[in-house]
């Protein structure tokens, strides 16, 4: 897993204070947004896709400082996934060379604003430089203790899962774990997101109703708010709308509210 390949180990105290941290109930403590419509952006203004991702990259910014404003504890982003990689070869380079250029311009307001940076999914495929960026940003930022910016690169939940399964197996086979321990509390913790709260509320911009293969397992129980928005356009108006529809469900986990039982 990430964390346990740079040599982090998950850290089973900071997700219990995790759990534990919500401020402002009615905020979500986990946002996790699929970023989606760059390309169509672009094809709206006769421009090459690169530049909807480009303008993506501002929107990233503009969310994130609007999130830690509002009090948001973890921003999760998908920026790459696991299939991405069928996309022509100069997309996917300039998709590459994106954490760079976010992380040179903006590392100092991160600093400033208390932001730290993580990533989940599999670094090892990431080129050289595009490794160096985030591991630069992770390091620089780990003391920071405001909001996580979390960034999904060269991720996917069927290969997360797949990579928890082996993990677990082998550990049994060693005899490090017990079957009998094996409970969707322990499960979780095999994850890349083991130092994480589940997302409360996940968003997808350009009007696509689907997951594509993002956080299955933790999204469980989270609330979607869908937005034909597409994400070079997605403003804090449009996160702040998300946030109101969220405030307004009944989050119920399976079960009743109180004045419902009856
Ligand atoms: C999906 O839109 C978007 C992506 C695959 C890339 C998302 C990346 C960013 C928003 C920038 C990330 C920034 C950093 C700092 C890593 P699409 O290209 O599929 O859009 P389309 O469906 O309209 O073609």
């Amino acid at each position: 897993m990430f964390n346990r390949l740079f040599g982090k180990k998950v850290n089973k105290k900071r997700n219990d204070e995790h759990k534990g941290l919500v401020e402002d109930e009615h905020v979500p403590s986990h946002i996790a947004i699929i970023m989606d419509g760059n390309g169509r952006w672009a094809k709206k203004r006769a421009m090459p896709r690169v530049k909807g991702h480009h303008e993506g990259m501002n929107t990233v910014k503009k969310i994130t400082r609007h999130a830690n404003k509002l009090g948001v504890k973890v921003l999760t982003l998908y920026a790459f996934s696991t299939e991405n990689w069928k996309r022509p070869k100069t997309e996917v380079e300039f998709l590459m060379n994106l954490p760079g250029q976010f992380l040179h311009s903006f590392l100092p307001e991160l600093m400033e604003l208390n932001i730290r940076v993580q990533m989940i999914g599999d670094h090892t495929q990431l080129p050289n430089h595009t490794q160096k960026a985030l591991h630069t940003a992770m390091e620089q930022t780990k003391q920071n203790t405001g909001l996580i910016l979390n960034f999904a690169m060269n991720y996917g939940s069927r290969d997360e899962m797949v990579r928890a399964m082996k993990q677990m197996i082998q550990e049994v086979t060693e005899g490090k774990l017990r079957m009998e321990d094996i409970t969707e509390e322990s499960v979780s913790d095999y994850l890349m997101t083991a130092d994480l709260p589940e997302p409360d509320l996940l968003i997808r911009t350009s009007g696509e109703v689907r997951l594509s293969n993002f956080m299955l397992w933790q999204l469980a129980y989270t609330e979607f708010w869908f937005t034909d928005v597409l994400w070079p356009d997605f403003d804090e108006v449009c996160l702040q709308q998300a946030i109101d529809g969220y405030k307004n469900r009944n989050r119920r986990y399976g079960g009743l509210k109180g004045e419902e039982v009856n």
